[in-house]
């Protein structure tokens, strides 16, 4: 499956994305990187892998213009999924219109709790034993949609937001790239092949 990535930042998600892309069975290939930020760290990542990029900023733009560019470009690129890795804008109901059911997220929680910003922060004032992270279908609602597969990460004495955000960094790595080869690959399954039959059958 061919996958389009969205990053504004650093890019290590995207990275784990692209490393595991590189693996023989991997059943997704990453075929474009965009970024609204043409300064993000992790667009240098992606060009010196030979990934292709694009980057435009979203300052000065309508949303849905915005995302208009970006649809452009991954249908361009004969994107098949989107998978969104520190992508820090909403998208438009219209693009994720477009692109329902093909578009996943990565969050640094154990969803449904701590949707949106200070995940770590938030989960430690609560004295959370455990945090961990989520890979969720994208839809309308922030950090709403269905979540696919998650991994727990135990909170150790004295962590602070930060020590707590590097862990669950190293478990989102190991995540992401499960969960989006078990979500390219759904609709091929034994399983879900011999239903496509019956259906024709009938
Ligand atoms: C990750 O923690 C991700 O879960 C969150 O933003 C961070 C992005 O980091 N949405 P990176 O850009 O993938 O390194």
């Amino acid at each position: 499956a061919r996958v389009g990535v969205l990053i504004s930042g650093r890019g290590s998600n995207m990275a784990a994305l692209l490393y595991a892309s590189r693996l023989p069975d991997c059943p997704y290939d990453i075929v474009l990187v965009a970024s609204n930020d043409p300064e993000a760290a992790g667009l240098t990542l992606a060009t010196a892998e030979g990934v292709p990029t694009f980057a435009h900023a979203h300052k000065g733009m309508k949303r849905v213009e915005f995302d208009a560019l970006i649809d452009e470009q991954l249908r361009a690129a004969d994107v098949e999924f989107v998978a969104l890795a520190g992508y820090m804008r909403l998208l438009s109901p219209e693009f994720i219109d477009k692109w329902a059911g093909r578009i996943v997220n990565i969050h640094p929680s154990l969803l449904p709790r701590y949707k949106g910003l200070d995940t770590h922060a938030r989960a430690l004032d609560a004295g959370d034993r455990a945090v961990g992270c989520s890979v969720h279908v994208v839809t309308a609602e922030l950090d709403d949609g269905p979540v696919l597969r998650q991994i727990e990460v135990a909170v150790l004495p004295g962590d602070t937001a930060e020590t707590l955000a590097a862990r669950v960094l190293i478990a989102e790595h190991q995540l992401y790239p499960r969960a989006l080869a078990d979500y390219v690959m759904r609709d091929s399954t034994p399983e879900a092949k011999l239903a496509r039959v019956r259906e024709i059958a009938l």
